[in-house]
Parts: structure tokens; sequence; C-alpha cells
């Protein structure tokens, strides 16, 4: 928000800044040789300028905001963590193998069987171990190959670098 907030400020000071520098070039510039041509290469300027600052004024802002749009579903529920597309896969297959049994806010899964992710905050090579090799030490049962080789990896990923933010 503070962002465009600046960004249209900046447009419109540079706007005006070259607007009036326009404005008085024309009349007294030493290399206007005739009234009326300096009056139409001042017009073609000021027109050019219009054209360009109109363009990039609206462009912009519009590109970043269609880009913004393209992103928003990377975006993990009300965090601002970009995921990969290999951890996008790995939210997904989250949802569908995981969520059931483990908290993660970023998946929003409040699954209560086994332990709250968010707190433990695995690195990549523990989830891939415990979803590969499975889970039975004490804290309930967690069954061993519910995922295999890439998936694993994914979610894998996915839980590193969403869990505890
Ligand atoms: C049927 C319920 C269940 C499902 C489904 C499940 N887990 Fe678990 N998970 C558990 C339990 C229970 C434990 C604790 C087991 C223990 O105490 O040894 C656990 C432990 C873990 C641990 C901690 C391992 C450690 O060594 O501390 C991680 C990480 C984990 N699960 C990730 C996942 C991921 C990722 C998935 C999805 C692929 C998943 N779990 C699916 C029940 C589940």
């Amino acid at each position: 928000m503070l962002a465009t907030v600046a960004f249209l400020a900046f447009w419109i000071l540079v706007g005006l800044a070259l607007f009036f520098i326009a404005m008085r070039r024309g009349p007294r510039g030493k290399h206007v040789a005739a009234e009326g041509e300096g009056r139409g290469s001042r017009r073609a300027i000021l027109t050019s300028f219009l054209v360009f600052y109109v363009a990039v004024g609206i462009a912009v802002p519009a590109l970043l905001i269609t880009g913004n749009e393209d992103n928003a579903d990377a975006h993990v529920g009300g965090t601002q963590i970009s995921l990969t597309k290999q951890e996008v896969k790995g939210r997904e297959l989250f949802g569908q193998r995981c969520a059931n049994c483990h908290v993660l806010a970023a998946a929003e899964s409040e699954g209560p069987v086994g332990p709250n992710l968010d707190q433990l905050r695995p690195p990549a090579e523990l989830v891939y171990d415990a979803i590969v090799r499975g889970r039975q030490r004490g804290g309930g049962t967690m069954p061993a190959g519910l995922l295999e080789g890439s998936q694993a990896e994914d979610v894998a990923a996915f839980v590193a670098a969403t869990a505890g933010r």
C-alpha cells in the first residue's frame, strides 16, 4: 500500500516537473527560429511526453497488479511466504496425506494426532525421513511410505519452508 502511494506520488511529481520544464523552455529557447515552429515542436514534445507518462504511469501499476494476482495462490493464507513450484505441489500433497494428523498453519491443517509441525519446525531431511520410514516412538503411529520419491521431497520442502511461520 505504502509502495503504491509512493509510486503514484513519484509519478505525479515527475509529471509536474517535466510539464513545467516543457512550458518554460519553449518561448525562451534560443534555438526556436520562428514563433510558429517553436509552438509546434513544443506541442510535439508535450504530446510525446504525455503519451509516455500515461503509458508508464498506467501500464507499470497494471502489470504489477496482474502479476500479484498470478502470484496470489503461491502465498500461504495470511502470511507472505512465496512458495516455489515444488513447495506448492508439496502443499497440495500435504493437504491430502498429512493434514488429518498434523497442525500446520501454512496448510490450514489442524490434525490432532501427530506433533504440531509449527512447533516442531522440522528440517526437510527429517520430514522426508518421517514420510518414508514412518514413526512409532511412543507418540502414536505414523505409517511408513505415505509418499515416495519426489512427492515426499515436495512435501518435505513445503513443510521445512513454512513450519512455524
Ligand atoms: C495417521 C496420522 C498421521 C499422518 C497421516 C501423518 N503423520 Fe506425521 N506423525 C504422526 C504421529 C503420531 C507422529 C509421532 C510419532 C512418534 O511419536 O513417533 C508423527 C510424526 C511426524 C514427524 C516428526 C518426526 C520426528 O522424528 O520427530 C513429522 C516431521 C511428520 N510426522 C510429518 C508428516 C508428514 C509430512 C505427513 C504427510 C506425508 C505426515 N506426517 C502424515 C501421525 C501422522
